[in-house]
């Protein structure tokens, strides 16, 4: 990935487009195979976190064998700085729609969800009148699918996939044992897609316009655009759609005041990124790369030198010990004696090497966390005591 990549916006997203009925009857009319091909060769890689490759995540779906399948759009955006996918639900949800009953049609589903964090009861109106207006055009073009809304309750932890399946399901959210993955044993146990609301759009994006568009944007490994939720100390906050590896040096030149002394990128479950580092750093999908590549499903935080790093990681400590499902220990007991650790050696209770132990104790997360959740903390954790050890002391 090229550091001197420039910062290019682009506008696929939430390009005014009413043509999805176009979009739909004539996607429907290709073959599930060729689609596949079609978003396999545009390298769209899941937009919710984990960047797994869309198109093998249908193909491997399309395989399973089985009379009922499911396609769930993931709207729980419950990662601290993400506010992307609310805009996208309720600026053009007809074309996130699409995509889910082209998924349908690719994987053999005939029914589809909406997974709609709880904080976003609010949107829930206008959505089902959207979902309304789409089933009746569906039979209009005799194409059986329907989609429901499932409204989450406000867990974080109901954005991991299979936490999502327990609670639509009527269980406590927590994770599932993988393998099986949904695309095998999902939704009822039966094979379904779980797709990010941004991944579906971009699949709308290349079922419109070719593969080839959406691969000619972006970099090796990280093609496309992707959507930004940009906040924190910026005089420009907001969602901003830009090609995917741009280095941090130039995201900061253009969303920083000036001051900027670290950016965390992918929230708290991702990195933070000091100023020193800014020039190497790119944002993009791991693959074979040079310097340093973040991952993120698009929380960008800057922070400016008023900030406290210690009272950033503290509150990022804070979130997971309230979000920790409580399922596995490593999780449960580690994200509260991460909290308590901290606390303790800002007050001078513990002495500063005190900081290393507890560095030990997210890489035992890490390894033996049941889930993303408990695993990620060490990202934030390790990136800000490294880096701002000296804000950690007292
Ligand atoms: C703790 C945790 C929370 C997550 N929250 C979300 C979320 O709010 N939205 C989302 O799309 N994916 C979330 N994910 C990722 C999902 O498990 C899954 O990878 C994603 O929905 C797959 O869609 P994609 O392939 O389109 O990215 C979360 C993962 C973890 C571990």
């Amino acid at each position: 990935m090229s550091n001197s990549h420039q910062l290019k916006r682009v506008d696929f997203i939430f390009r005014n487009e009413n043509d999805w009925k176009k979009v739909l009857s004539s996607t429907l009319k290709r073959k599930p195979a060729e689609l596949i091909n079609e978003l396999i060769s545009s390298e769209l890689k899941g937009r919710g976190g984990a960047g797994f490759p869309t198109g093998l995540k249908w193909k491997l779906t399309s395989e399973e064998k089985s009379e009922e399948k499911y396609i769930i759009c993931n709207a729980d955006e419950g990662e601290p700085g993400t506010f992307k996918d609310r805009e996208i639900l309720s600026k053009v949800p007809c074309k996130v729609l699409t995509a889910m009953a082209v998924c349908g049609h690719v994987i053999g589903a005939k029914k589809g969800f909406i997974y709609l964090r709880g904080e976003y009861k609010y949107l829930e109106p206008e959505l089902k009148k959207a979902i309304d207006e789409f089933e009746y055009y569906c039979k209009e073009i005799d194409f059986d699918f329907s989609i429901s809304i499932f409204m989450g309750s406000g867990a974080y932890i109901c954005g991991e996939e299979t936490a999502l399946l327990e609670s639509m399901e009527g269980r406590r959210g927590e994770p599932r044992n993988k393998p099986p993955f949904p695309s095998q044993h999902g939704y009822l146990g039966k094979p379904t897609v779980v797709n990010n609301v941004e991944t579906l759009v971009h699949a709308f994006t290349i079922f419109k316009y070719g593969a080839k568009k959406f691969y000619d944007l972006g970099v090796q490994y990280s093609r496309g655009t992707k959507l930004f939720s940009v906040s924190g100390d910026t005089p420009k906050p907001g969602i901003y759609e830009l090609e995917l590896g741009m280095s941090l040096q130039d995201f900061v030149y253009e969303f920083g005041d000036g001051d900027t002394k670290a950016v965390q990128v992918g929230g708290a479950s991702g990195f933070l990124v000091p100023r020193k580092k800014f020039k190497d750093a790119a944002i993009g999908f791991k693959g074979k790369l040079t310097g340093i590549s973040l991952p993120t499903g698009g929380s960008m935080m800057l922070f400016n030198s008023s900030r406290s790093m210690f009272n950033v990681l503290d509150n990022y400590l804070e979130f997971f010990s309230e979000e920790s499902c409580g399922q596995c220990t490593p999780c449960r007991v580690g994200c509260q004696q991460l909290l308590l650790g901290i606390k303790a050696v800002k007050r001078g209770d513990k002495p500063a090497a005190y900081l290393d132990k507890l560095m030990r104790l997210t890489e035992t997360m890490q390894l033996t966390a049941k889930c993303g959740l408990g695993q990620s903390v060490a990202n934030s954790f390790s990136s800000i005591v490294e880096n701002f050890r000296e804000e950690m002391i007292y």
